[in-house]
């Protein structure tokens, strides 16, 4: 798919910009500052509904505005779709799809797919847990649309969990009986998140190890991916593959609840839920060894980028065309990884790549160009090798 055409008002620094799009390589220039970075995290922003700098959406609105919004229509093999969120900090967003206001916001996830790699990706590899979660969570639902009831379920259960865990504490009383109820909810919910996670990270790995290779380049130790669960699962946490079988629904959900019995005491006494798939990792394997403490940085930014670039496979083998967003990576990559890099992103359907000088992209992705300036976004159309 490709965005044809990207409208935003009062997002971060743009007060209003109305901007035409190609299919193929884009290349956003302009100064550091001028709102490069903003214009494709409006673009990731329509397919996880959540941006990759921020956790919030308050930073989204410009500075003195209510409101920000973002309009794109875009092109999905012959249909056009029209997607206009509003986003209201505080408040729940407003979305509307063809025109038709949608019931519930998280509904327009699955519509939109994109693949976005970013330098704060290099958290992907060296960050805390929660960012790995986050990435499983996205790439989850933007494949299985349904399961976003499920994660802001689970959310919701685990926020409500944890509250009558500290008054537990205190009181000991009633609040003990009302927690049972709260841990079906949490067996059901979590046994389901943790199934799919299982599943993805098996159908992930074969397209992450296969990017990591063309990344780091031949004689580098192969990368795998495994889950770590709070939960203890045969083989937890050691490399799985596409031919891993994940264990069903119902058996996921039993070893939770067993394992949630164990604890109780402890959770008591802390105040708060101590299993279930808010505690697991994705775990990083380059050859034998857990990536994590071990990788040197050019091992970590390569697995970072294979991360995304095996998203970009697999929602390919989905039969999706996602939009590939890379924003300002080509300047620190080696010319190995950025050869690699460049294959990808020439394939897509359409690539947004932002940088803040021409000569940081590689020749064969200098397609069209943006240029950004002083509050304002233009497309310049360059002939092909003139
Ligand atoms: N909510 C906001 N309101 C107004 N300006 C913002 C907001 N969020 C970010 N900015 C401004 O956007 C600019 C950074 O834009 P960015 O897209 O990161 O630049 P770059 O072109 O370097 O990628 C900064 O000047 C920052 O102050
Ligand atoms: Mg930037």
């Amino acid at each position: 798919m490709y965005v044809r055409h990207l409208q935003l008002v009062d997002f971060r620094n743009w007060e209003k910009v109305d901007l035409a799009l190609r299919p193929g390589p884009t290349v956003v220039v302009g100064r550091n500052g001028e709102g490069k970075t903003n214009l494709v995290e409006a673009v990731g922003y329509l397919a996880t509904m959540s941006s990759h700098r921020v956790s919030a959406d308050a930073p989204l609105v410009r500075h003195g505005a209510a409101q920000a919004v973002v309009r794109a229509a875009l092109r999905r093999e012959d249909r056009e779709l029209l997607v206009e969120v509003e986003v209201n900090p505080g408040r729940a967003n407003r979305v509307r799809v063809n025109r038709a206001a949608l019931p519930r916001p998280r509904e327009l996830l699955g519509l939109v797919t994109s693949v976005l790699f970013a330098p704060e990706d290099l958290a992907l590899v060296r960050g805390d847990p929660a960012e790995r979660r986050r990435f499983l969570d996205d790439l989850l639902v933007s494949r299985t649309p349904r399961l976003a009831g499920v994660r802001s379920d689970y959310e919701r259960v685990l926020k409500q969990r944890n509250a009558l865990l500290k008054t537990a504490r205190m009181a000991r009383g009633d609040a003990l009986a009302t927690l049972d109820v709260w841990d079906a909810h949490l067996v059901d919910l979590g046994g389901q998140l943790l199934a799919a996670r299982l599943a993805l990270v098996a159908d992930l790995a074969p397209h992450v190890a296969r990017a990591y290779a063309a990344v780091a380049g031949p004689g580098a130790a192969p990368a795998g991916l495994g889950y770590a669960s709070s939960v203890p699962l045969a083989g937890n946490g050691t490399p799985l593959t596409g031919g891993t079988a994940t264990p069903p629904v119902a058996e996921l959900s039993a070893a939770l609840r067993e394992r949630v019995a164990e604890r109780r005491r402890d959770e008591v006494d802390r105040g708060v839920t101590l299993v279930g798939p808010h505690r697991d990792d994705l775990v990083l394997h380059l050859g034998p060894a857990p990536a994590k403490g071990f990788a040197s940085h050019g091992e970590s930014w390569s697995l970072a980028l294979a991360l995304k670039l095996g998203c970009f496979a697999l929602r390919r083998a989905d039969g999706e065309e996602p939009i590939l967003v890379l924003d300002d990576v080509f300047a620190t990559l080696d010319a190995g990884r950025r050869a690699a890099l460049t294959d990808v992103a020439r394939s897509a359907e359409q690539t947004l790549i932002t940088a803040a000088v021409l000569d940081d992209v590689p020749e064969e992705l200098r397609g069209a160009r943006v240029e950004v300036s002083g509050g304002t976004a233009t497309l310049v159309e360059t002939v092909p090798g003139g």
